[in-house]
């Protein structure tokens, strides 16, 4: 594979045959040999994509490459550096105290459960200190999957009163669901792969992955059957609360339609966290009225509810993850010699591909999400627009013209990528998913920029990541223009994105040398 800054286990989709899983062995670093080689611009950006193979030609990014030239010294210096050395410690032990027992809540009091993406990015953390811990996290995701192959946004594993809308309001009082009844980005496929790829355990990693295939394979197949029964090429999401972007401007214009009368409920968030930095009551209701009509509609039937949601959405975050995904599930089959499958994964990708270009709008240089309902492209400049790059499915004018708003986005704030446009007037710095930064977004904004070669505003990002973590420590969310903490504190993927992205080498060389169980009670 081009590019790499790390050895591949034989990986580009390159349609060879499948072999026996030799899963790769990470030299154990050490303070000598962390140097990391500088991110080389991939060999083939030259091809502009003339049809829909073009996603099988080309590799994309490792998931956690680092960037070039300051982030080579920067994270040489990080071991040295006592702040950032003091984060690897801080995240390791954030994700331990926030282990409930094979699955890491995101936070506690605010988020007391499960969480679906949460858990597949945790599980990427977890992997660079107790690779056991981490195929756990997903194994215990994938024990809420539904029989219809949904995995749920939250699994309620264990009660708590912290937390509203919990157990007995997606259930009944008298008989509370195991979980929600919808999802989130389906980011475990690619998680998957990650830990398949990278581990130092092969035995237990095909092990582990044997069991875990059939249901990653199953979940992408209810995306396609519960979500594109019109055969889009594209899914929908039914609630915004399954984008992970809660309260996008994306969905401001779609959330108009006429609230129920709801029972009268109390808003736990705002016991932890300002309400200044939180969805507003009305953005509440909404959501509400779409939980109740879902629980309604003969219990989350999946073969309904695309019909009958008065919120359907093409969201980019969700289909750039999922069309990644579908990659990373394809490889795995490869690997696995699961061949039967290859072709119907490919039928995804290949509608998928096509799918994207209806979302391109060439004026605005930005993908936009689509309403479903309305059939029109919805006019926010979300930092989802940039997402595409991460899935790799942007061709290079595309890429060259998202970059070109990124820039100004960029020069806007201090601290990027700011999740609105902070030119917009919709951009509000402090409120959740209208502004402030999320360094999850900023890994996969990096990720994607690395793989079409623009290394320099990659760096500019992975920099801000730094900054942002080195001085409001390991929070939710940042604002952009004060790079001040909002939100939850000791946020679990924020920690898991130190120890897999930012911090990556002091964090494998701290975790390299760890042993034993890391589970506390
Ligand atoms: C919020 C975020 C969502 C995340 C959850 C738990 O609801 O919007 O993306 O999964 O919190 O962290």
């Amino acid at each position: 594979m081009a590019g790499e800054d790390f050895p591949s286990s034989g990986g580009a989709l390159d349609g060879s045959a499948p072999t026996t899983p030799k899963p790769v062995l990470e030299a154990v670093p050490t303070l000598q040999n962390l140097k990391i080689s500088r991110v080389q611009s991939l060999d083939n950006l030259n091809t502009t994509p003339k049809d829909c193979t073009y996603w099988r030609e080309k590799s994309l990014r490792r998931l956690f490459s680092l960037s070039k030239s300051n982030g080579v010294s920067k994270s040489e210096g990080v071991f040295e550096d006592s702040v950032r050395l003091h984060i690897v410690e801080e995240s390791i032990e954030c994700l331990r105290r926030n282990d409930y027992g094979g699955y890491t809540i995101p936070a506690h009091n605010l988020y007391p459960f499960q969480w679906n993406w949460d858990s597949a990015i945790v599980a990427a953390g977890w992997a660079v200190f107790d690779e056991a811990r981490a195929w756990a996290e997903l194994e215990t995701l994938f024990s809420g999957q539904w029989e219809d192959g949904m995995v749920p946004s939250i699994i309620f594993h264990k009660p708590s009163t912290t937390y509203f809308p919990g157990p007995e309001i997606w259930g009944l009082p008298g008989s509370p669901s195991k979980s929600t009844g919808i999802t989130q980005p389906p980011v475990a496929a690619i998680s998957a792969r990650f830990l398949f790829e990278q581990t130092v355990h092969g035995k237990l990693a095909e092990k582990k992955m044997a069991d875990l295939f059939p249901k990653l394979l199953a979940s992408h197949r209810w995306w396609y059957k519960a979500r594109d029964p019109e055969k889009k090429g594209v899914v929908a999401i039914l609630h915004p609360w399954e984008s992970g972007m809660d309260n996008s401007p994306a969905w401001d214009a779609a959330m108009k339609f006429p609230t129920d009368n709801l029972p009268p409920y109390e808003r736990k968030d705002l016991h932890h966290v300002s309400a200044s930095m939180r969805p507003t009551k009305d953005t509440y209701d909404h959501y509400l009225t779409l939980l109740y009509r879902f629980k309604a509609e003969n219990f989350y039937d999946w073969k309904k509810l695309y019909w009958v949601s008065p919120f359907r959405m093409t969201d980019l975050c969700t289909n750039s993850i999922l069309f990644r995904a579908n990659q990373d599930l394809r490889w795995l089959a490869m690997k696995l010699g699961k061949d039967d499958v290859v072709s119907e994964i490919d039928e995804w990708l290949d509608r998928g591909f096509e799918g994207f270009k209806q979302l391109w709008d060439d004026n605005a240089g930005l993908y936009q999400c689509q309403d479903q309902l309305t059939g029109k492209l919805v006019d926010a400049p979300t930092s989802a627009a940039f997402l595409p790059l991460f899935a790799g499915v942007a061709s290079k004018e595309q890429a060259a013209k998202l970059v070109e708003n990124l820039k100004q986005w960029l020069d806007s704030v201090p601290f990027g990528v700011p999740s609105t446009d902070p030119n917009d007037p919709r951009f509000e710095p402090l409120r959740y998913w209208r502004g402030p930064v999320w360094i999850i977004i900023n890994w996969m904004i990096c990720n994607g920029l690395l793989h079409y070669g623009y290394d320099d505003i990659a760096e500019r990002i992975y920099d801000d990541s730094v900054a942002l973590t080195s001085n409001a420590g390991l929070r939710e969310y940042f604002d952009p223009k004060t790079g001040d903490g909002c939100g939850g504190e000791l946020f679990s993927w924020t920690a898991a994105m130190c120890l897999a992205w930012l911090d990556r080498p002091s964090a494998l060389a701290i975790g390299h040398r760890m042993s034993g169980p890391k589970i506390l009670s």
